[in-house]
């Protein structure tokens, strides 16, 4: 009896614990992103391998490892100023600010900055929760081997 209110307990604070990357559907992001994003967007990682998308399409930044970064930080993006600005105020990307973003770049910049003159030079906006839960489900199913390591830890 008590051992399964505890094994009960322990999957319901992992499915809380990891919500958005265990609830996405990596396959079905991984075609929302190939018809949404890689217009303007690739994964590439650091030997240059691109995971996903088209080489040499810069119109958005590399989205490799975007999970856990800090925003508005790819070397050589010429990002604009409110995502810069939110990146320095310590916003690092995760399942929650990242489904929030999707859906409405400039309107998360503005909340984040507190400022009706924010911008976000992405116009783009993902239409539901769910896609853009499944897309960045599929991102961090191709972020580096560190990443997965800690989703590892808190399934313990
Ligand atoms: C029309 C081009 C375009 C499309 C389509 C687009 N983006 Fe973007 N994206 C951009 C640009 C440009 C930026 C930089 C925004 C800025 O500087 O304000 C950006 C920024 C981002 C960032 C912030 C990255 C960072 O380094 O801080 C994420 C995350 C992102 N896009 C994800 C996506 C995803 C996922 C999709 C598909 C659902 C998508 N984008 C579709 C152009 C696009």
């Amino acid at each position: 009896m008590k051992k399964e209110t505890f094994a009960a307990l322990g999957a319901l604070a992992f499915s809380v614990s990891a919500f958005a990357v265990q609830a996405g559907d990596v396959e079905a992001g991984a075609s929302a992103f190939q018809s949404q994003c890689q217009n303007c967007h690739n994964v590439t990682n650091e030997d240059g391998d691109v995971l996903a998308g088209r080489p040499n399409v810069r119109t958005g930044p590399n989205l490799y490892g975007v999970l856990g970064r800090q925003a508005g930080t790819v070397d050589g993006f010429r990002y604009g100023a409110s995502l810069v600005e939110a990146g320095e105020n310590d916003l690092i990307w995760d399942e929650e600010s990242m489904t929030v973003y999707l859906q409405d770049p400039q309107g998360f910049l503005r909340e984040t900055l507190d400022s009706n003159r924010a911008r976000s030079q992405m116009s783009f906006r993902v239409r539901d929760e769910e896609t853009a839960v499944n897309i960045i489900a599929f991102l961090d199913s191709l972020a580096p081997a560190a990443e997965e390591g800690e989703e590892e830890t808190v399934s313990n």
